[in-house]
């Protein structure tokens, strides 16, 4: 219930206003988010690259109608990359990038502007030598984004995509995406789907995690096992166990279980830590809620007592 009524919440242009003026949110917010520049992003790479581990930067935004703004954000986005490649952490930081950030919900021509879009992150990525993940976001945009991304890595045969794991379709989406060059970041999935498409219990999710999870490890792509859940983490270790560590990588939320961060990436596995920045970071944290009602919790009580 709490969920639903967060990700119903996330979409509301009223909410948003409402959590957005209330001073108090900040704090809360910034265990979730970097900052709001490109400056933060920066320094906040170097302190976890500095302890081993590696990063992908989003920078905040969603569901664009303007397309003004997509182009702001592939400036945003050539931008951070020049400053990755200045700070020399080009090796360890990639970025990841939502469609609808960049014009796949225009009006009009909407998916060849996102391409476009998408293509020239693509090439000043390549340029500094380092990858692009493009996000998934709801299930109306999965045939979209897939398609984006085959046109994509017939130029940039590195770009990954992420598949969410409580969508039925995914896994064989996973088998289609299985060959060898393909990085696939797995995840559970964080918007609120009807149960036409998604499982909709989550065990039956954790279950479809484990079966996606067995195809890409048992593929020749480059699986990327993005959770936080210590039993699903448990059993990707097991499944890797063939594979050499430079073969495949867990990843996790900034602010999320950093001790299980430093911990993964101490015994020598590649560690790599979403970190999100930018002033448009209402949908992304009313996401972060949604998963875990103690952070409501943490959320009002900071209202109450701050
Ligand atoms: P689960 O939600 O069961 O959590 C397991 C445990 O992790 C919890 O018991 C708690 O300890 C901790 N935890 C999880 N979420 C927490 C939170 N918000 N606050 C505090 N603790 C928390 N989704 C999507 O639809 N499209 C996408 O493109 C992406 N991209 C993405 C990238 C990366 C790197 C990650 C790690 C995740 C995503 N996600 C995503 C989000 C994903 O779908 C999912 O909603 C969250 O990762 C939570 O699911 P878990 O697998 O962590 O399990």
């Amino acid at each position: 219930m709490l969920r639903s009524a967060l990700l119903a919440a996330s979409r509301s242009d009223a909410v948003r206003e409402l959590v957005e003026r209330t001073p108090l949110t900040r704090p809360v917010v910034r265990r979730f988010i970097s900052g709001d520049d490109v400056d933060a992003a920066v320094a906040t790479t170097g302190e976890l690259v500095a302890d081993g581990r590696y990063v992908t930067l989003d920078h905040l935004g969603e569901d664009t109608r303007d397309a003004d703004q997509a182009a702001a954000t592939v400036e945003a986005y050539l931008d951070l990359l020049r400053r990755l490649e200045l700070a020399g952490h080009t090796g360890r930081a990639e970025v990841s990038v939502k469609l609808s950030a960049v014009g796949q919900f225009l009006p009009e021509d909407g998916e060849k502007i996102a391409l476009d879009n998408a293509r020239r992150i693509c090439a000043a990525a390549g340029a500094v030598g380092t990858t692009v993940t493009l996000d998934m976001e709801d299930h109306t945009t999965t045939d979209s984004t897939l398609g984006i991304l085959r046109e994509l890595r017939v130029d940039f045969p590195w770009v990954g995509a992420v598949l969410q794991a409580y969508l039925k379709r995914t896994e064989q989406d996973c088998r289609d995406l299985a060959g060898p060059g393909s990085r696939v970041r797995l995840c559970k999935g964080a918007y609120k789907e009807p149960a036409s498409v998604a499982f909709q219990d989550k065990t039956e999710v954790d279950l479809s995690y484990v079966r996606c999870l067995k195809v890409l490890m048992a593929g020749r792509g480059y699986p990327m096992v993005a959770s936080h859940d210590p039993r699903l983490i448990a059993i990707a270790r097991e499944l890797a166990s063939g594979r050499s560590k430079d073969s495949y990588e867990f990843q996790m939320l900034y602010g999320i279980r950093p001790d299980e961060q430093r911990r993964l990436a101490a015994e020598g596995h590649r560690m790599r830590v979403y970190v999100p920045y930018g002033d448009q970071w209402y949908g992304y944290f009313m996401r972060r809620l949604a998963e875990r009602p103690a952070n409501v919790a943490f959320f009002l009580r900071s209202l109450v007592t701050t």
